[in-house]
């Protein structure tokens, strides 16, 4: 099936088809050799905020399908002397890109830079808004483990508002027939979730009898003010423990998209059990994730 879409900015975008046929193609490329699929094509990495899992397999994404692989590195940049997002970005199209990679502190910064470039723009994470290829890559991990994705139960836990990986997971696992439910401390609840996801303020509540539970970081760096809660009763009363993980189903795993901060939302037995713990198959199933879109995108 020949990819429609010229960008991809946000599950939002997608069908469940169009959902399933990213999937596809990545479970096509888990064990691939490298090939020359994008040979000549060039895909630039324009990273505002830092990143270690998505900038560095979108990178190895590229190399592995034979692309020219450029890392605009931002703090090098002339974005320093004052360039604006819009003009770097046509900068970069007027350089040859294929595909710009683009993350960036503010949301709708990739659907903004897709505005005034032609070629493919992909969002790596903007703002508090969407992280499309995260979301694809927990699917694609979830159906791995399980198979098929319809009916399990998903409990996303911790900072919800300010998570652009929990807002893309909740459009695309909803839309795959997945029954999810967020739970966090009240501040970090969103205003408004999309259809059939169930807000949970007690995360007891939340993790029973749940498939996978994916936790997340609190991203003090999008509040205005620290969260009012000591990190010791936050791992209490909000974190992934060992007593809290019994509620789930016996076969759960546990999720998390990194960084992690120990101790804080899960305690090392959990994220450090490989029995249980599918954190590090999230981050190799990152290349391959990443490599289909960009196959779809520039192929
Ligand atoms: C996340 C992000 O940047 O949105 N990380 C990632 O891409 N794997 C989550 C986070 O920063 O906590």
């Amino acid at each position: 099936m020949a990819w429609a879409h010229p960008h991809l900015l946000g599950i939002a975008d997608l069908s469940a088809a169009d959902i399933v046929d990213l999937l596809d193609r990545a479970e096509a490329l888990v064990d691939a050799d490298a090939g020359t699929l994008l040979s000549g094509k060039v895909v630039v990495n324009a990273f505002y905020e830092n990143s270690t899992r998505t900038a560095l397999s979108f990178q190895l994404a590229a190399k592995r399908l034979g692309a020219h692989d450029l890392s605009m590195s931002v703090a090098y940049s002339s974005v320093v002397k004052g360039e604006t997002l819009a003009d770097t970005a046509r900068t970069l199209d007027a350089l040859g890109a294929d595909a710009i990679v683009l993350r960036h502190a503010v949301s709708g910064a990739a659907a903004e830079v897709a505005s005034v470039v032609g070629c493919a723009v992909i969002n790596a994470g903007d703002g508090t808004n969407e992280h499309p290829t995260q979301a694809l890559i927990d699917a694609l991990a979830l159906r791995r483990r399980f198979g098929n994705l319809a009916g399990l139960i998903v409990a996303i836990c911790g900072d919800i508002r300010h998570s652009r990986v929990a807002r893309s997971n909740m459009l695309l696992l909803t839309q795959l027939g997945i029954k999810v439910r967020v739970t966090g401390p009240p501040a970090l609840l969103p205003d408004e979730t999309p259809d059939g996801v169930a807000v949970m303020s007690d995360m007891d509540e939340a993790v029973a009898g749940a498939d996978a539970v994916m936790m997340l970081r609190v991203q003090h760096e999008r509040m205005p003010d620290r969260l009012d809660l000591p990190l010791d009763l936050y791992h209490e009363r909000h974190g992934l423990t060992e007593a809290r993980m019994r509620y789930a189903a016996p076969h759960a795993v546990v999720m998390h998209p990194g960084p992690i901060n120990r101790g804080v939302e899960i305690a090392d037995a959990l994220a450090d059990d490989p029995a249980r713990s599918v954190i590090l198959d999230q981050v190799t199933l990152g290349v391959p994730v990443r490599m289909a879109c960009l196959a779809a995108l520039v192929a």
